[in-house]
């Protein structure tokens, strides 16, 4: 099966919905696909748009391998290890001739299963008992470190104007780094640090012939180099490192952590956690640097640094590439493989699906959703590693803008070690003016440090800077402000319904308001906001501290509260303030011609925002209800007769939304959308809360979570990703799926018949109504 240059497919036979007309999966492109070539190397998802968009799994005859290159089809791969098995994932993907085979097998070569290419039921057990020294207390230990390093190679180089990041310093570090975390002894780091390449190009490459010999013989040295490091371990297993770790966790699970493993993982190990890392970060700072404005914005809030090491790992990430063996006969993209069958899952071009990420080939340092990414795999093998990658990553992108702000890229053309996998380039040339660096006027800026977070970034830390260019009264009570992107660039675009949250100045204070402008101008974002006498203190800042001319602080827009466009009629409804969002739907129902009524109502006419611009707009499609005036929306009659195909939208005070809610009971499931302006959670009350556990299916693991903890917080101390944004069950952020037990909902996000449903709740307030939930992460 899958033999390098013949078709694996009987033609007209195997394809479930054929990719060519006679069943044969190798079309033109794909015969032309060549991993090893420029076009890949220097850019494999643009070298692979073609794929994503025409023909999402192709047979490379080239490399044997089915490719497989959207968001969705990779990630179910990732999920199933079972029929898609790892176990091919440190395969030679080029097979060496007889004389560089009997080279290795001189040096009695003998790399097996690690974890990263182990099956189940092997693997899992041995994943648990290896991941203590990985959870984000523990990775704490290896920050100072990690920031000495930094700056001791910074300083090498600060004073000289030029320097090629890679061979000064990004080669070196995270190698360090990895040595340490493995607990490699200081006299072996230099000759570790000699081999580890060779493994890459034997593993991922194509060595020519005559290269492959050379390449036996370091790899050879580098196996017995890591045997007898390892020997010297066992001498002092007491010593800090996750090899030792791994020795003491032998002699208490002989059978799980074997001899095999751990050297193998000695070897594995190094380029598991260097090169990828070393890679990573070349990718970021040469992306960074070709993005001036962004590199300006990290210079200027080291806050985004986090979500920015996720988005340079989306766009271009140090892994492009990933493997599976289909072990029983599947169906990938709509293309039946046979057990045997092997699949080059390109993550890179996952990456920049559009299915997945909106403008995906944008670099947006704010993306919401970049950690989606799937550089660092996904499910059951997720890479363990990948909060000591991210907190490396933080650091030294950390240190760069604050030490060498005004550094750019030299002119120079970037290469690649050609291979399917491992991606970075070899050099990074940049300058600067030394007479320019910031600690020649300030040297505390040499060891000024922002502290980290060790883990998946926080939604919280991604915001916008943008000017309040107007503040208009639009009712009694309510400011309309109009805002722009200080560096005046465009805004991203936003769905009606999506909200921002604002940060308050220095309250400490965030707030959510809706959207209310029109989406489609990308030169200004709307917001209007209602003064509350019983506010907590975000609308008396808006009211009482803004001017026109300030900066905010702004995330999002996000958008958990969606009308469904293809309803057969829409019935919106608004309660005072509750228009804005509202506004921004109708007039989008407006736009492409639904069937829509929109009911609006308030108190006093003079304090209900946009009534003219409302009744100039929608006319007819436009009731009123003003109390004061003696017109009361009545919702039980509005909604008396039940309708299928007909969706109420609505937002306003919980009252009204309770009416609403209570009106549709009988109307079929789903009818009502709302969004509420305020959560009804209370805080967590450890005395009144029950511990449960959580199963999570794709990654294999069994959580508890404490009376005191929210699942949310249990999640991320065992290093599983988890996006949150507000954590008051408002903002359907931290949605997680539910695939078994009965959930204790506590969220205003979802609606009765999605509780009903219990396959999803949010992370960030629901528990378990029983002891234990399955959850599919
Ligand atoms: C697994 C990428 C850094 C240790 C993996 C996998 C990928 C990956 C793609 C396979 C995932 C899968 O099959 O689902 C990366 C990237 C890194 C990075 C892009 C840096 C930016 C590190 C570091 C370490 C590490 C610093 C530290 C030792 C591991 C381990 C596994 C793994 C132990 C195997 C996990 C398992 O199979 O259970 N990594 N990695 N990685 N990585 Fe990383």
């Amino acid at each position: 099966m899958n033999q390098p240059g013949s078709c694996p497919v009987a033609h007209g036979a195997a394809a479930v919905s054929s990719v060519a007309p006679n069943g044969c999966p190798v079309s033109a492109g794909a015969a032309a696909f060549d991993p090893f070539g420029d076009g890949y190397q220097q850019d494999p998802p643009e070298y692979l748009r073609w794929a994503r968009e025409q023909e999402p799994i192709f047979y490379s005859p080239q490399l044997g391998y089915w490719v497989v290159t959207r968001y969705e089809a990779i990630k179910a791969i990732f999920r199933d290890n079972l029929t898609f098995s790892p176990s091919i994932a440190l395969e030679k993907i080029t097979p060496t001739g007889p004389e560089a085979n009997a080279v290795l097998a001189s040096y009695g070569y003998a790399m097996n299963r690690t974890l990263v290419n182990e099956d189940e039921p092997a693997h899992m057990p041995r994943r648990r008992v290896l991941m203590e020294p990985f959870t984000p207390e523990a990775l704490k230990h290896h920050e100072p470190v990690v920031r000495e390093l930094t700056r001791m190679y910074i300083d090498r180089f600060i004073d000289s104007g030029r320097a090629d990041l890679v061979d000064q310093m990004l080669w070196e570090v995270p190698l360090t780094v990895a040595l340490h975390f493995l607990g490699v002894p200081e006299e072996d780091m230099d000759t570790l640090r000699r081999y580890s390449i060779a493994h890459t190009v034997n593993t991922w490459g194509r060595p020519r012939p005559e290269e492959q010999v050379a390449v036996a013989h370091a790899v050879g040295n580098f196996w017995q180099l890591a045997g007898q490091v390892l020997d010297k371990m066992r001498q002092n297993p007491d010593a800090p490192g996750w090899m030792q770790y791994g020795l003491r966790q032998q002699k208490l699970h002989p059978e799980v952590v074997t001899d095999s493993y751990l050297h193998s993982m000695m070897m594995a190990g190094i380029v598991a956690a260097h090169e990828t890392t070393a890679n990573a970060t070349a990718n970021a700072m040469k992306l960074l640097l070709q993005h001036p404005e962004a590199w300006q914005a990290l210079c200027e809030d080291p806050g985004l640094i986090p979500n920015a090491v996720e988005e340079c790992l989306r766009h271009n990430g140090s892994v492009a590439a990933w493997r599976r063996l289909v072990t029983q006969e599947a169906v990938v993209e709509g293309v039946r493989l046979p057990a045997g069958s092997k699949l080059l899952i390109v993550t890179s071009s996952a990456n920049h699906d559009e299915r997945h990420f909106g403008d995906a080939d944008l670099f947006d340092i704010r993306r919401e959703n970049a950690s989606d990414h799937l550089t660092f795999g996904y499910g059951a093998h997720q890479c363990m590693g990948k909060n000591l990658a991210r907190m490396e990553m933080q650091v030294f992108l950390e240190a760069f803008t604050r030490r060498l702000p005004h550094m750019r890229l030299a002119e120079q053309r970037f290469s690649y070690v050609p291979n399917t996998s491992f991606r970075g380039p070899e050099h990074v040339w940049v300058e600067w003016d030394p007479a320019q660096n910031p600690e020649r006027r300030d040297p505390t800026l040499r060891e000024a440090q922002t502290p980290l977070r060790i883990g998946e970034p926080s939604a919280h830390a991604i915001s916008r800077p943008l000017v309040v260019q107007a503040l208009q009264p639009v009712a009694e009570g309510i400011v309309q402000l109009t805002l722009t992107a200080a560096d005046g660039r465009a805004l991203p675009r936003w769905a009606p319904g999506a909200h921002i949250d604002v940060v308050c100045g220095d309250t400490g204070l965030s707030r959510q308001y809706s959207l209310c402008g029109d989406p489609a101008d990308a030169t200004q974002w709307q917001i209007a906001v209602l003064r509350e006498p019983h506010s907590r203190g975000g609308s008396a800042w808006v009211h009482g501290q803004l001017k026109v001319g300030d900066k905010l602080q702004v995330r999002g827009p996000r958008s958990h509260f969606r009308m469904d466009e293809s309803a057969a009629e829409l019935v919106f409804v608004a309660g005072g303030i509750g228009i804005t969002p509202i506004s921004a739907m109708a007039r989008r129902a407006r736009q492409l011609g639904l069937r829509y009524t929109l009911h609006y109502c308030g108190r006093l006419r003079a304090s209900m925002a946009y009534v003219n611009e409302l009744q100039a707009l929608h006319g007819e499609h436009l009731q009123l209800y003003v109390s004061e005036e003696g017109r009361r929306l009545d919702v039980a009659a509005l909604l008396a007769t039940p309708s299928a195909g007909v969706q109420v939208v609505a937002c306003g005070p919980e009252r009204l939304l309770q009416a609403l809610e209570q009106a549709c009971e009988t109307w079929p499931a789903d009818t009502l959308r709302v969004e509420h302006f305020s959560s009804t959670l209370g805080t967590l009350d450890p005395a009144k809360e029950r511990a449960f556990e959580v199963e999570l299916k794709d990654s294999g693991l069994v959580i508890p979570v404490r009376p005191d903890q929210t699942l949310l917080q249990a999640l991320r101390a065992a290093n599983v990703d988890v996006q949150s944004d507000c954590e008051e069950g408002l903002c359907g952020s931290c949605e997680v799926r539910v695939l078994a037990g009965q959930v204790d909902h506590r969220d205003v996000v979802l609606t009765r018949t999605e509780r009903e449903a219990n396959d999803r709740m949010m992370a960030c307030c629901s528990r378990a109504c029983g002891d234990r939930l399955t959850l599919a992460l």
